[in-house]
């Protein structure tokens, strides 16, 4: 039987709770043209919001052909450049024959080598001269101008996990070069979209770089307890069990309202419920949660300095001004000067997120995990 709820992948249709203005906000930019940049930690949505509204943009309106490209594991610029290339072909034609003549017509002068994998899935693969496309990549940044302005059409290019272009040899130049390339396109519009909300804030909001006021920047939140409320009741209604408004609130709150966490354990308490779901359940399947995590929390742990894991004490314990000299002293945190380099640290390792001066432990079950395990 099939589960209620959905984690680890991008959610859609009866998995995809609320969201409504953020929804409707980039609806309007899909539709106009306009770029949007979605900024928040890692698993709190930003895939599937896209995903889900792009699918409802494709629905009513099959002139715009939305392309995703994932950096998830693009390391290079050439990789990028030949993922861009092909799913921008992808997404303008699923025949070979229209794929190899598109690319022969819009791709100029160095045809990429294209080698097509058996079966009845379009799946190709393209090699190109790598050399020719470091001196000239506007042939790739702009083919799906071509594409669509050739058919008449709009396009709008999605780009998940855009925080990794960090890994490139020179980020900054090839920031110089799409924005150069892209901001003469008319008929493409960019959606771009990660985590590590610092970096992403200091490559569009920083007015010396490129991508500065390059379109609607999006902060995505988690979702309310009420919204959680609401989708886990239905959740299990549906699959022929109960909970009641208490026990959905539970859920909401031991996973702090972070959009996996909640999807994890509302699963695994649905799971262990035959009837209906007790909070001694929802307790229980919480503290197999943690522990099915503990391995990673302990290997992450260990990747930490002392002084940062003393830092972490500190935040649980609800110390807010880390530079007193009291605080120093009790959580042998150094100098005052070294608190700067250990948020920098965590923050780096996606550990820490600092908001208006304020310091959280991303990951809610970790934090749990710390205070009740770690330091017990
Ligand atoms: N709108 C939503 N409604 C319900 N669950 C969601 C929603 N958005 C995200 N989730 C949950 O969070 C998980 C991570 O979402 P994802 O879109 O992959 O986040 P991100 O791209 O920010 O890392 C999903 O697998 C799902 O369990
Ligand atoms: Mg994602």
């Amino acid at each position: 039987m099939e589960t209620p709820f959905a984690f680890g992948k991008i959610v859609a249709d009866q998995h995809f709770t609320n969201r409504v203005t953020e929804v409707e906000r980039l609806t309007n930019n899909f539709l106009m043209g306009a770029n949007t940049i979605i900024i928040s930690p890692r698993r709190w949505g930003k895939s599937s919001l896209v995903h889900h509204v792009a699918g409802l943009v494709q629905k009513n309106h099959p002139h715009i052909r939305f392309i995703f490209i994932d950096l998830f594991n693009v390391r290079t610029e050439a990789q990028f450049y030949q993922l861009l290339a092909k799913e921008t072909l992808k997404a303008f034609s699923t025949k070979v024959d229209e794929i190899l003549e598109q690319s022969r017509r819009f791709l100029g002068r160095f045809i990429p080598k294209i080698t097509f994998s058996p079966g009845p899935d379009t799946d190709f693969s393209l090699s190109f001269d790598w050399e020719e496309i470091k001196k000239e990549p506007g042939e790739i940044l702009f083919l799906a101008e071509r594409l669509a302005s050739a058919r008449n059409m709009k396009a709008v290019i999605c780009l998940d996990e855009f925080q990794n272009i960090a890994f490139f040899e020179d980020p900054l130049g090839f920031q110089k070069k799409l924005r150069a390339n892209w901001q003469l396109l008319q008929h493409v519009s960019f959606c771009l979209f990660g985590s590590k909300r610092h970096m992403m804030m200091e490559v569009f909001n920083t007015p010396s770089m490129p991508f500065y006021k390059f379109g609607d920047v999006v902060f995505l939140e988690k979702i309310s307890r009420d919204d959680w409320v609401t989708y886990l009741e239905k959740g299990f209604r549906l699959s022929g069990k109960s909970i009641d408004r208490k026990s959905c609130e539970l859920i909401a709150q031991l996973a702090d309202n972070h959009p996996y966490y909640v999807q994890q354990l509302a699963q695994l308490a649905w799971l262990r419920t035959s009837g209906m779901c007790a909070e001694s359940i929802i307790h229980e399947a919480f503290e197999s949660l943690v522990m099915q995590l503990s391995m990673l929390f302990h290997a992450a742990t260990d990747g930490l300095s002392t002084t940062q894991v003393n830092f972490l004490k500190a935040l649980i314990d609800g110390v807010e001004h880390f530079s007193a000299r009291r605080n120093l002293e009790k959580y042998q945190l150094g100098t005052s000067a070294n608190i700067q380099r250990i948020k920098q640290a965590l923050v780096e390792k996606e550990i820490i997120d600092i908001t208006q001066g304020s310091v959280q432990i991303l990951d809610p079950l970790y934090a749990w995990w710390l205070k009740h395990f770690y330091w017990k």
